[in-house]
């Protein structure tokens, strides 16, 4: 099982849309076996994918309360299934702000690496597995990324996001004491056919230094239809011009696996 985490220090900026959207295409359209964790406590994915439940369990018992850490959960006990057939996955609600602080204060030496240890358990069982991470740096963050061998990190046109993208990468060197295997890929987001936004492109690409997926996601009001819609986009909007962008960074994902 491949990990993939879908982090930004960004607000608003298109993680929520390209976790949704990447993991879609690979189960329903490659026949990937893919699980869904949801690293936000605004719950986002889980809303998309159709598992929202402000009291149900999911996330935060994985973290806190998994046979691993002497609880009473094995991993496959908080993974639902979702309508499509090939995607499950593991939800999470307001609560995964209350596990960041427990798991902050409990100092144990697993701490951050409890997620990694969870999904073992279920390794076999996927060939993908995707977290769509909120946007701070906290405790359950790091357990996604201490677990992940990659972060897709959306970046778009603007000086505040490639210094977060910066940051992100530094976020990302000090954890590889923990976990060596971890790199980082940028995907440009919400590109328009600008000036600005097209040089900004060019130089992500050619002089930044990031490691970027070849394809830009474009932007296009259809996206913001199908959030308001709760819909996952490749569904929402089969041929539009974005899920097209998708399409093909999921094909050079494959491509380099
Ligand atoms: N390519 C795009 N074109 C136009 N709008 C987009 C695009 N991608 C995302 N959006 C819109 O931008 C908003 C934020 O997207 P999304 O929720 O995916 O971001 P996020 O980084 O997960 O946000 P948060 O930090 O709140 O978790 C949504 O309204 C979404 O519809
Ligand atoms: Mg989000």
């Amino acid at each position: 099982m491949k990990i993939i985490a879908v982090m930004s220090p960004k607000g608003g900026i298109g993680k929520t849309t390209t976790a949704d959207s990447i993991a879609y295409i690979l189960g329903e359209e490659h026949e990937k076996r893919v699980l869904v964790l949801d690293g936000d406590p605004q719950g986002d994915t889980s809303k998309t994918f159709g598992c929202y439940e402000p009291e149900g369990i999911g996330m935060s018992e994985l973290l806190e309360r998994h046979v691993c850490v002497g609880g009473d959960y094995h991993t496959s006990e908080l993974i639902k299934a979702t309508e499509y057939s090939h995607i499950d996955m593991i939800p999470a609600n307001g609560y995964l702000m209350k596990t960041d602080m427990n798991l902050l204060m409990k100092q144990e030496e697993n701490q951050v690496t409890r997620l990694r240890d969870a999904l073992t358990e279920v390794s076999g069982a996927y060939d993908y597995c995707i977290c769509d991470c909120g946007r701070l740096l906290d405790m359950v963050v790091i357990n996604i990324l201490l677990s992940a061998s990659l972060v897709i990190a959306p970046v778009k046109v603007g000086g505040y996001e490639n210094e977060a993208l910066h940051n992100l990468e530094e976020q990302v060197e000090n954890l590889r004491e923990f976990n060596p295997e971890i790199r980082i890929k940028g995907i440009m987001t919400m590109r328009q056919k600008n000036k600005t936004s097209l040089e900004f492109e060019e130089w992500l690409r050619e002089a930044s230094g990031f490691d970027m997926f070849i394809t830009p996601v474009r932007r296009s009001i259809v996206v913001e239809k199908a959030t308001i819609g709760m819909t996952v986009l490749p569904k929402f909007s089969r041929n539009g011009i974005v899920t097209q962008d998708y399409r093909e960074i999921v094909r050079e994902l494959l491509e380099e696996v």
